[in-house]
Protein backbone atom coordinates (compact mmCIF):
# COMPACT_ATOMS: atom_id res chain seq x y z
CA UNK A 1 0.00 0.00 0.00
CA UNK A 2 1.43 3.57 -0.94
CA UNK A 3 1.25 6.15 1.26
CA UNK A 4 -0.68 8.69 0.36
CA UNK A 5 0.06 12.64 0.77
CA UNK A 6 -2.83 14.07 2.29
CA UNK A 7 -2.40 17.49 0.84
CA UNK A 8 -6.00 18.75 2.54
CA UNK A 9 -4.52 17.76 5.73
CA UNK A 10 -1.06 19.74 5.18
CA UNK A 11 -2.51 22.37 3.46
CA UNK A 12 -4.63 23.09 6.98
CA UNK A 13 -1.63 22.83 8.79
CA UNK A 14 0.20 25.39 7.13
CA UNK A 15 -3.04 28.10 6.75
CA UNK A 16 -3.16 27.46 10.84
CA UNK A 17 0.66 28.31 11.15
CA UNK A 18 -0.12 31.39 8.75
CA UNK A 19 -2.95 32.23 11.12
CA UNK A 20 -0.76 32.54 13.86
CA UNK A 21 1.60 35.04 12.40
CA UNK A 22 -1.47 37.08 10.96
CA UNK A 23 -2.85 37.24 14.57
CA UNK A 24 0.79 38.22 15.81
CA UNK A 25 1.04 40.80 13.13
CA UNK A 26 -2.55 41.86 13.80
CA UNK A 27 -1.59 42.42 17.32
CA UNK A 28 1.38 44.97 16.37
CA UNK A 29 -1.15 47.10 13.89
CA UNK A 30 -0.25 45.67 10.80
CA UNK A 31 -2.75 43.99 8.18
CA UNK A 32 -2.57 42.60 5.14
CA UNK A 33 -4.54 42.68 2.26
CA UNK A 34 -4.97 40.67 -1.20
CA UNK A 35 -6.43 42.13 -4.20
CA UNK A 36 -7.98 39.42 -6.64
CA UNK A 37 -9.04 40.66 -9.58
CA UNK A 38 -11.43 38.53 -11.99
CA UNK A 39 -12.88 39.50 -15.33
CA UNK A 40 -15.76 37.67 -16.78
CA UNK A 41 -17.82 34.82 -14.42
CA UNK A 42 -16.21 31.55 -15.75
CA UNK A 43 -17.61 28.78 -13.33
CA UNK A 44 -14.21 27.36 -12.91
CA UNK A 45 -12.34 30.96 -12.45
CA UNK A 46 -14.77 31.92 -9.64
CA UNK A 47 -14.90 28.79 -7.60
CA UNK A 48 -11.04 29.51 -7.52
CA UNK A 49 -11.36 32.69 -6.56
CA UNK A 50 -13.58 32.41 -3.95
CA UNK A 51 -11.59 29.83 -2.45
CA UNK A 52 -8.96 32.39 -2.29
CA UNK A 53 -11.25 34.77 -0.52
CA UNK A 54 -12.32 32.10 2.09
CA UNK A 55 -8.58 31.77 2.88
CA UNK A 56 -7.98 34.93 3.87
CA UNK A 57 -11.02 35.00 5.52
CA UNK A 58 -9.71 32.29 7.83
CA UNK A 59 -5.95 33.49 8.01
CA UNK A 60 -7.20 36.89 8.49
CA UNK A 61 -6.09 38.68 4.93
CA UNK A 62 -8.50 41.49 4.16
CA UNK A 63 -8.95 40.75 0.25
CA UNK A 64 -10.12 43.14 -1.71
CA UNK A 65 -12.28 42.11 -4.86
CA UNK A 66 -12.40 43.69 -8.17
CA UNK A 67 -14.88 42.05 -10.58
CA UNK A 68 -15.07 43.50 -14.70
CA UNK A 69 -17.43 42.07 -16.78
CA UNK A 70 -15.97 40.08 -19.45
CA UNK A 71 -15.51 42.67 -22.64
CA UNK A 72 -13.30 44.94 -20.20
CA UNK A 73 -10.26 46.96 -22.09
CA UNK A 74 -6.77 45.89 -21.83
CA UNK A 75 -6.06 49.47 -20.50
CA UNK A 76 -8.43 49.73 -18.27
CA UNK A 77 -7.12 46.32 -16.72
CA UNK A 78 -3.79 47.72 -16.70
CA UNK A 79 -5.12 50.60 -15.18
CA UNK A 80 -6.74 49.16 -12.13
CA UNK A 81 -3.61 47.28 -11.72
CA UNK A 82 -1.44 50.29 -11.84
CA UNK A 83 -4.18 51.44 -8.90
CA UNK A 84 -3.36 48.81 -6.87
CA UNK A 85 0.32 48.95 -7.36
CA UNK A 86 0.40 52.36 -5.50
CA UNK A 87 -1.78 51.46 -2.85
CA UNK A 88 0.30 50.69 0.28
CA UNK A 89 -2.27 49.19 2.03
CA UNK A 90 -2.24 46.04 -0.78
CA UNK A 91 0.37 43.32 -0.33
CA UNK A 92 -0.43 41.09 -3.29
CA UNK A 93 -2.20 41.19 -6.19
CA UNK A 94 -3.52 38.41 -8.12
CA UNK A 95 -5.12 38.66 -11.56
CA UNK A 96 -7.21 35.00 -12.08
CA UNK A 97 -5.93 33.44 -15.49
CA UNK A 98 -7.13 32.55 -17.86
CA UNK A 99 -8.12 36.30 -19.75
CA UNK A 100 -10.37 36.69 -22.72
CA UNK A 101 -8.65 36.11 -26.18
CA UNK A 102 -8.51 40.43 -26.42
CA UNK A 103 -6.06 40.89 -23.20
CA UNK A 104 -2.41 40.51 -23.59
CA UNK A 105 -1.60 37.85 -20.42
CA UNK A 106 1.92 38.86 -20.50
CA UNK A 107 1.19 42.51 -20.42
CA UNK A 108 -1.04 41.99 -17.56
CA UNK A 109 1.80 39.96 -15.86
CA UNK A 110 4.49 42.36 -16.12
CA UNK A 111 2.74 45.36 -14.93
CA UNK A 112 2.10 43.28 -11.40
CA UNK A 113 4.97 44.75 -9.58
CA UNK A 114 7.30 42.41 -8.85
CA UNK A 115 6.80 43.34 -4.72
CA UNK A 116 3.15 42.24 -4.86
CA UNK A 117 3.36 39.57 -7.46
CA UNK A 118 1.91 36.68 -4.55
CA UNK A 119 1.80 34.69 -7.92
CA UNK A 120 5.27 34.29 -8.67
CA UNK A 121 4.07 35.09 -12.33
CA UNK A 122 6.03 38.46 -13.42
CA UNK A 123 9.30 37.70 -15.47
CA UNK A 124 11.66 38.98 -12.86
CA UNK A 125 10.17 36.26 -10.03
CA UNK A 126 10.77 33.57 -12.10
CA UNK A 127 14.38 34.80 -12.95
CA UNK A 128 15.07 35.00 -9.37
CA UNK A 129 13.75 31.35 -8.84
CA UNK A 130 16.22 30.38 -11.75
CA UNK A 131 18.94 31.98 -9.93
CA UNK A 132 18.53 31.67 -6.69
CA UNK A 133 17.61 35.05 -5.90
CA UNK A 134 14.90 35.98 -3.42
CA UNK A 135 11.16 36.26 -4.52
CA UNK A 136 7.54 34.49 -5.10
CA UNK A 137 7.62 31.29 -6.67
CA UNK A 138 4.21 29.92 -8.26
CA UNK A 139 2.31 28.56 -5.88
CA UNK A 140 1.43 25.22 -7.38
CA UNK A 141 5.05 23.92 -7.41
CA UNK A 142 5.75 25.56 -4.24
CA UNK A 143 3.33 23.52 -2.49
CA UNK A 144 4.44 20.19 -4.09
CA UNK A 145 8.04 20.66 -2.21
CA UNK A 146 6.02 21.83 0.94
CA UNK A 147 4.08 18.48 0.37
CA UNK A 148 7.18 16.59 -0.26
CA UNK A 149 9.21 17.97 2.76
CA UNK A 150 6.23 17.52 5.23
CA UNK A 151 5.72 14.03 3.78
CA UNK A 152 9.82 13.25 4.63
CA UNK A 153 10.13 12.85 1.61
CA UNK A 154 14.16 13.99 0.86
CA UNK A 155 14.85 15.54 -2.63
CA UNK A 156 18.70 15.72 -2.45
CA UNK A 157 20.50 13.45 -4.99
CA UNK A 158 16.78 11.97 -6.20
CA UNK A 159 16.30 11.52 -9.71
CA UNK A 160 13.13 14.20 -10.27
CA UNK A 161 11.33 14.01 -13.68
CA UNK A 162 9.02 16.80 -14.04
CA UNK A 163 6.44 15.80 -16.90
CA UNK A 164 5.39 18.96 -18.63
CA UNK A 165 7.23 22.28 -19.30
CA UNK A 166 4.30 25.29 -18.27
CA UNK A 167 5.70 28.37 -17.51
CA UNK A 168 3.44 27.90 -14.18
CA UNK A 169 4.03 24.77 -13.54
CA UNK A 170 6.32 22.56 -15.08
CA UNK A 171 9.15 25.19 -15.42
CA UNK A 172 9.18 26.38 -11.79
CA UNK A 173 8.61 22.97 -10.68
CA UNK A 174 12.38 21.59 -12.75
CA UNK A 175 14.23 24.91 -10.82
CA UNK A 176 12.59 24.09 -7.56
CA UNK A 177 13.71 20.33 -7.58
CA UNK A 178 16.69 21.87 -8.65
CA UNK A 179 16.76 24.18 -6.08
CA UNK A 180 16.66 21.39 -3.54
CA UNK A 181 19.34 19.30 -4.59
CA UNK A 182 17.89 16.64 -7.15
CA UNK A 183 19.03 15.25 -10.31
CA UNK A 184 16.13 16.81 -12.80
CA UNK A 185 14.18 16.21 -16.08
CA UNK A 186 11.75 17.62 -18.13
CA UNK A 187 9.45 15.53 -20.54
CA UNK A 188 7.53 17.35 -22.57
CA UNK A 189 4.62 16.22 -25.74
CA UNK A 190 7.77 16.27 -28.19
CA UNK A 191 10.20 14.09 -26.05
CA UNK A 192 10.94 10.89 -27.65
CA UNK A 193 11.18 7.35 -25.29
CA UNK A 194 9.19 9.15 -22.51
CA UNK A 195 8.52 6.00 -20.27
CA UNK A 196 12.24 5.18 -20.31
CA UNK A 197 13.10 8.89 -18.58
CA UNK A 198 9.44 8.57 -16.38
CA UNK A 199 10.39 5.14 -15.19
CA UNK A 200 13.65 6.97 -14.21
CA UNK A 201 11.97 9.02 -11.39
CA UNK A 202 12.14 8.50 -8.19
CA UNK A 203 10.14 11.48 -7.94
CA UNK A 204 7.72 11.66 -10.64
CA UNK A 205 5.88 14.98 -10.67
CA UNK A 206 2.99 14.91 -13.47
CA UNK A 207 1.41 18.45 -14.98
CA UNK A 208 0.31 17.18 -18.37
CA UNK A 209 -3.66 17.99 -18.58
CA UNK A 210 -4.68 15.26 -19.87
CA UNK A 211 -6.91 13.28 -17.49
CA UNK A 212 -5.38 9.00 -16.27
CA UNK A 213 -2.57 9.67 -18.96
CA UNK A 214 0.28 8.25 -16.67
CA UNK A 215 -0.48 4.57 -16.10
CA UNK A 216 2.05 2.26 -14.16
CA UNK A 217 3.72 2.05 -17.57
CA UNK A 218 5.36 5.32 -16.92
CA UNK A 219 6.24 4.47 -12.70
CA UNK A 220 9.28 3.24 -11.62
CA UNK A 221 8.22 0.40 -8.64
CA UNK A 222 8.73 2.51 -5.19
CA UNK A 223 8.55 5.75 -6.80
CA UNK A 224 6.74 9.11 -5.06
CA UNK A 225 4.19 10.23 -7.83
CA UNK A 226 2.80 13.80 -7.22
CA UNK A 227 -0.26 14.66 -9.54
CA UNK A 228 -0.82 18.35 -10.75
CA UNK A 229 -3.50 17.43 -12.85
CA UNK A 230 -7.58 17.85 -11.94
CA UNK A 231 -10.30 17.33 -14.24
CA UNK A 232 -13.41 15.77 -14.48
CA UNK A 233 -13.65 11.95 -15.78
CA UNK A 234 -16.49 10.15 -17.98
CA UNK A 235 -18.91 9.63 -14.46
CA UNK A 236 -18.58 13.52 -13.98
CA UNK A 237 -15.80 12.17 -10.89
CA UNK A 238 -12.55 14.39 -10.52
CA UNK A 239 -9.54 12.73 -11.47
CA UNK A 240 -5.65 13.96 -12.17
CA UNK A 241 -3.38 13.30 -14.71
CA UNK A 242 -2.38 9.91 -13.43
CA UNK A 243 -4.43 6.86 -13.64
CA UNK A 244 -4.38 6.10 -9.77
CA UNK A 245 -6.11 3.45 -9.44
CA UNK A 246 -3.24 1.83 -11.68
CA UNK A 247 -0.90 3.18 -10.67
CA UNK A 248 -0.70 3.11 -6.49
CA UNK A 249 -0.32 -0.72 -5.55
CA UNK A 250 3.58 0.36 -7.05
CA UNK A 251 4.45 3.08 -5.63
CA UNK A 252 6.08 4.62 -2.46
CA UNK A 253 3.80 7.29 -1.74
CA UNK A 254 1.04 9.11 -4.21
CA UNK A 255 -0.90 12.11 -3.78
CA UNK A 256 -4.92 11.46 -4.82
CA UNK A 257 -6.83 13.90 -6.99
CA UNK A 258 -9.02 15.80 -5.07
CA UNK A 259 -6.98 16.15 -1.93
CA UNK A 260 -3.12 16.31 -2.86
CA UNK A 261 -1.67 19.01 -4.48
CA UNK A 262 -5.02 21.36 -5.25
CA UNK A 263 -5.78 22.38 -1.63
CA UNK A 264 -1.47 23.27 -1.56
CA UNK A 265 -1.66 25.99 -3.85
CA UNK A 266 -4.08 28.26 -2.08
CA UNK A 267 -1.99 27.53 1.05
CA UNK A 268 0.93 28.64 -0.90
CA UNK A 269 -0.33 31.67 -2.19
CA UNK A 270 -1.54 32.52 1.34
CA UNK A 271 1.86 32.11 2.64
CA UNK A 272 3.29 34.43 -0.19
CA UNK A 273 0.84 36.92 0.89
CA UNK A 274 2.36 36.52 4.60
CA UNK A 275 5.98 37.21 3.16
CA UNK A 276 4.83 40.01 1.38
CA UNK A 277 3.46 41.71 4.64
CA UNK A 278 6.57 40.73 5.97
N1 LIG B 1 -5.68 30.11 -13.01
C1 LIG B 1 -5.43 28.82 -12.74
N2 LIG B 1 -4.48 28.72 -11.78
C2 LIG B 1 -4.14 29.97 -11.44
C3 LIG B 1 -3.23 30.53 -10.50
O1 LIG B 1 -2.51 29.84 -9.78
N3 LIG B 1 -3.18 31.88 -10.45
C4 LIG B 1 -3.93 32.67 -11.26
N4 LIG B 1 -3.79 33.98 -11.15
N5 LIG B 1 -4.77 32.20 -12.14
C5 LIG B 1 -4.88 30.86 -12.22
Amino acid sequence: MAYIIDGKKISKEIKDELKEKVAVFKAQGKAACLAVIQVGEDPASSVYVNNKKKACEYIGIDSLSVQFPPNVTEAELLGKIEELNRDEKVNGILVQLPLPKHIDEDKVIKTIMPEKDVDGFHPQSVGALSIGQKGFVSCTPAGVIELLERSGIEIEGKECVVMGRSNIVGKPMAMLLLRENGTVTITHSKTANIKEITKRADILVVAVGKPKMVDSSYVKEGAVVIDVGIHRDQNNKLCGDVDYADVEPHVQAITPVPGGVGPMTIAMLMKNCVSSME
